[in-house]
């Protein structure tokens, strides 16, 4: 599905990441692994190769811009351009707000908003200048909508969305789309959340095939998606405006308090 695609795909050291790679490779992709770990990042080559695939590993953080770029430059020397990106490196803490602590509410800023950009930036660049276009993908989470304890990794992830919007309407007339996927996978970072309704978490290599199409030219007419895939079930969020009470004449605050609470207990 993926024979002469170059890619790039973060985080993929181990996780989510490592299945979106090695299922890559095994489509017929040369794949750039990033990731901050290095033994890891090579372990995952390391499989691509011992699979017949083609891989290298590109170590650093994503919120590093000179890191970001070098995912780039290593896909252009080493497979000739980039066809797609996956940014999926990403990194969650969980703490009620009033307890955050300044260097995670930070750090989650810089790898999963700041990293996200520069990583793309850098793919989209030569996605443009080759005038071929590409595929973006990107990594959302059920926790943008609200999950306890995880407001800053959910605000990250709702940054991410609206990047994902934004990019596929600047990238439409250069050929880059642009999807994100809300994934679930048992990972480190699943095994993290303690929360008892917590949804069953499937081997990551259940997920991987939807990166790869969204990778592959046969799914060329989505962009600007975002996509819920577990494995089993596929779907797509919607973000239309729900309109619950019409004055035309204007409204008063009395008036709108009493639509509102009568919208609370609909
Ligand atoms: N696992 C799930 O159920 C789930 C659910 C929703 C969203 N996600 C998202 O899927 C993606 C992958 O998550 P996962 O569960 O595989 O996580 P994971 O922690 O198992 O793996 C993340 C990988 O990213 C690497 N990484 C972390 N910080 C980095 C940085 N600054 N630069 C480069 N690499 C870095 C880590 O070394 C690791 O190899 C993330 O974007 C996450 O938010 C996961």
């Amino acid at each position: 599905m993926l024979a002469a695609k170059r890619v790039i795909i973060t985080g993929a050291g181990r996780g989510l990441g490592r299945a979106y790679a090695i299922a890559a490779a095994a489509a017929g992709a040369s794949v750039v692994v990033g990731d901050i770990d290095t033994d890891a990042a090579e372990q995952t080559v390391a499989a691509i190769r011992a699979s017949g695939g083609n891989g290298v590993a590109v170590t650093g953080s994503v919120a590093d811009w000179a890191v970001a770029r070098a995912l780039t430059e290593r896909c252009v020397q080493e497979f000739g351009g980039v066809d797609g990106v996956v940014a999926n490196a990403a990194i969650m803490s969980t703490a009620d707000p009033w307890d955050e602590a300044e260097d995670d509410l930070r750090a989650i800023a810089e790898v999963n908003i700041l990293g996200v950009q520069f990583t793309a930036r850098h793919a989209m660049r030569a996605m443009v200048e080759s005038g071929r276009g590409g595929s973006v993908v990107t990594v959302v989470s059920g926790a943008r909508d609200g999950i306890a304890g995880m407001s800053a990794y959910g605000a990250s992830k709702g940054a991410v969305a609206a990047m994902t919007a934004n990019w596929a309407l600047a990238g439409h007339a250069h050929g880059i789309r642009v999807n994100a996927i809300s994934p679930l996978g048992l990972t480190r970072m699943s095994q993290a959340d303690h929360r008892s309704d917590r949804p069953p978490m499937p081997d990551p290599s259940r997920v991987a095939p939807v990166v790869t199409a969204l990778l592959s030219d046969a799914s060329a007419p989505l962009t600007g998606a975002v996509l819920r895939f577990d494995g089993t079930m596929l779907g797509r969020y919607d973000s239309s405006l729900h309109t619950f009470a019409t004055s035309p004449a204007g409204w008063r605050g009395e008036d709108l308090a009493a639509a509102l609470v009568l919208e609370a207990e609909r």
